[in-house]
């Protein structure tokens, strides 16, 4: 079974209006990722001529196999964090390489640092060649455990640098440092995009230490315990991948964005319980739940405070959690062989 994404890529082609990328040239680091690949078919789909970088520590080479035949397209398997000479002319970067699931924060640190401080200056340095404009995709992970929710833009952090997350954490708190250095010193047109929790097609199921909703649905099709860590009163809100890359789109594309540093989220919050009971009911199964203990330092909250998404990005979401959730679901069956519900 395949999945069609054509529905995915006319949702936000409409959302986008008036914004081109036609004959753009475009550097998608991460690009065969869950939202690089997304990245990379949207800006091919509109026009543009698109170069993805990855090494394929988290991303997967069946997320752009469809992609590999179109001659608009170019892939270079690379770890972004070693230097790489790029002689084509490039008018936008998106730099989105990092592993980003609680899994690889415990087994994979070190990439994770290096990709986000390391990976970030390559990426920044070809923007400075090329005078093009770079979008970072930074992440909620940076507020750590916030005091104040929803979330704006100026809260601080309150991040723990030495637990369980600090390697993704201060990362991307550093990678956002690296950005904004090299903006002051060498007039970088660069933005910075706050990421709160994105899924959707693609998204990597990474078993049960990986992200919830995919971990959910898999569990959900396999008739097995939802995991839930804590009593799954924590909150979450969650943004479905068309919106969050109409969302990455718009702070590339609008001159009102240049330097800023703009959260792209939903702010409609749910309960991880509440969730779980959405996933069983929309998979039909018979799935009941199981209660494990809280990691170290998980976020109670999570919910952006999206002003300026809405004044500076003329953003909003617009997929409802239902929409998304069922294509999600859609697309998980198309992964693996699952009995049938009822
Ligand atoms: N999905 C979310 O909810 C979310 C939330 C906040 C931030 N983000 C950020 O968005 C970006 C994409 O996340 P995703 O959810 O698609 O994750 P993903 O793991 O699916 O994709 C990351 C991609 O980066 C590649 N990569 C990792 N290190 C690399 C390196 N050193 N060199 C080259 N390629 C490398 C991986 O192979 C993978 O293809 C990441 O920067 C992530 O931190 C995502």
């Amino acid at each position: 079974m395949t999945f069609d994404s054509r529905a995915e890529l006319k949702t936000i082609q409409k959302n986008l209006g008036e914004i081109s990328f036609e004959d753009k040239r475009v550097l998608v680091t991460g690009g065969a990722g869950f939202l690089g690949s997304w990245m990379c078919e949207t800006l091919l789909n509109l026009g543009a001529e698109v170069t993805c970088i990855d090494n394929f520590a988290s991303g997967q080479k069946c997320n752009i196999q469809s992609l590999m035949g179109n001659e608009r397209f170019r892939f270079i398997e690379h770890d972004i964090s070693v230097p790489i000479a790029m002689d084509t002319h490039l008018d936008y970067i998106f730099e989105m390489a990092s592993r980003a699931s609680p899994f690889e924060f415990e087994h994979y640190p070190i990439q994770i640092l290096k990709s986000n401080t390391l990976g970030v200056m390559v990426a920044l340095g070809i923007a400075k060649k090329h005078n093009a404009r770079l979008v970072y995709t930074s992440t909620s992970e940076v507020y750590g455990n916030p005091d104040i929710v929803p979330t704006p833009e100026t809260y601080y952090g309150n991040v723990n640098p030495i637990g369980p997350r600090g390697c993704y954490d201060e990362a991307k708190r550093c990678g956002e440092a690296y950005v904004i250095a090299y903006r002051r010193q060498h007039h970088l047109n660069t933005r910075i995009a706050r990421i709160f929790n994105t899924y959707g097609p693609r998204i990597r199921l990474d078993g049960i230490y990986g992200r919830v909703i995919p971990r959910f649905i898999d569990q959900a099709l396999k008739n097995q315990p939802l995991t839930i860590f804590g009593d799954g009163s924590q909150t979450r809100s969650f943004t479905y991948v068309t919106d969050q890359i109409e969302g990455l789109l718009r702070l590339a594309a609008l001159d009102a964005a240049e330097g800023q540093v703009i959260n792209i989220g939903n702010v409609n919050e749910i309960t991880v319980l509440e969730l779980a009971k959405k996933v069983i009911h929309l998979t039909g199964s018979k799935s009941s739940l199981s209660f494990h203990p809280l990691p170290e330092d998980d976020p109670l909250r999570r919910r952006p405070d999206v002003t300026k998404a809405k004044e500076i990005l003329k953003w909003v979401p617009k997929a409802s959690l239902e929409h998304g959730l069922d294509r999600t679901i859609a697309w998980i069956k198309t992964q693996q062989d699952y009995p049938a519900q009822s």
